[in-house]
């Protein structure tokens, strides 16, 4: 990892920029960043393939850890520092945010970090082959409280359908909101799967949105599940 650090530095906001027109954008892989466009681009994703196609890891052997909806990196970052033996992807579909992380891995030095700018569903569908993860995170996705705009939430079947066909057996999922209805949601649409809630887990990290809702006092609900199913 020693002479990986020297690729990892002075990067700066403008070194990451999508290298097309608005119009003819598609999948593309930047420097240890998948760039996944929004609209409809079926025939142009790169596929699972690009995992070993291309190095983007500085070691493709360690075990696949994933979190969706990173926001700004904070946890990811942290987690990518303190458990060096995995290798981590972030998800995240804003490419403001997903830039902020971009420069963390540059700035923090982090080999075992990957940043995917692109919606969730879209990237586990198109670039996660069948049991390739070792554990996934969802922290604080976006909660639509709206009873109207909760169609829009992330944790829905089409969700639990890729996270059973991505993860191993006995690998845990957690999820983490302050939101108490999207909390009996991710409950329910995991309810066949074996697990446990609580409203502490020791060893979680910090992330901008847990650190301000713990400051607002917020009751946080931590949920971990195993599918434990080999189908
Ligand atoms: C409430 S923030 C939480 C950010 C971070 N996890 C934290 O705890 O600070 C939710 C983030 O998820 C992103 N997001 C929402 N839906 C997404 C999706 N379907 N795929 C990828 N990112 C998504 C949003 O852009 C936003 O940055």
């Amino acid at each position: 990892m020693g002479s990986d650090a020297i690729l990892y530095t002075m990067k700066t906001d403008s070194d990451l920029q999508i290298p097309f027109a608005w119009e003819e954008r598609r999948p593309v892989l930047l420097e240890k960043c998948l760039y996944i466009p929004s609209w409809g681009q079926e025939g142009a994703h790169l596929g699972p393939g690009i995992w070993r196609q291309h190095e983007v890891f500085a070691d493709p052997n360690l075990p696949l850890a994933i979190e969706f909806c990173s926001g700004n990196g904070e946890w990811i970052a942290n987690m990518a520092l303190s458990h060096p033996h995995l290798n981590w992807i972030a998800v995240e579909k804003d490419f403001y945010r997903a830039k902020k992380i971009w420069l963390r891995l540059f700035r923090q030095s982090l080999p075992n970090l990957f940043v995917v700018c692109g919606e969730a569903l879209s990237f586990s569908k198109h670039y996660l082959e069948d049991h390739c993860l070792s554990e996934a995170w969802v922290n604080f996705p976006d909660p639509w409280p709206k009873r109207s705009h909760a169609k829009h939430r992330l944790i829905q079947k089409p969700f639990e359908a890729e996270m059973r066909r991505t993860l191993s057996c006995e690998a845990p999922l957690t999820l983490v909101t302050d939101d108490e209805r999207y909390s009996a949601q991710m409950t329910q649409v995991f309810s066949s799967w074996k697990g446990n809630s609580s409203s502490e887990m020791p060893g979680y990290g910090t992330s901008y949105f847990h650190t301000l809702w713990l400051e607002k006092q917020k009751q946080i609900h931590y949920h971990r599940f195993t599918h434990g199913s080999l189908d």
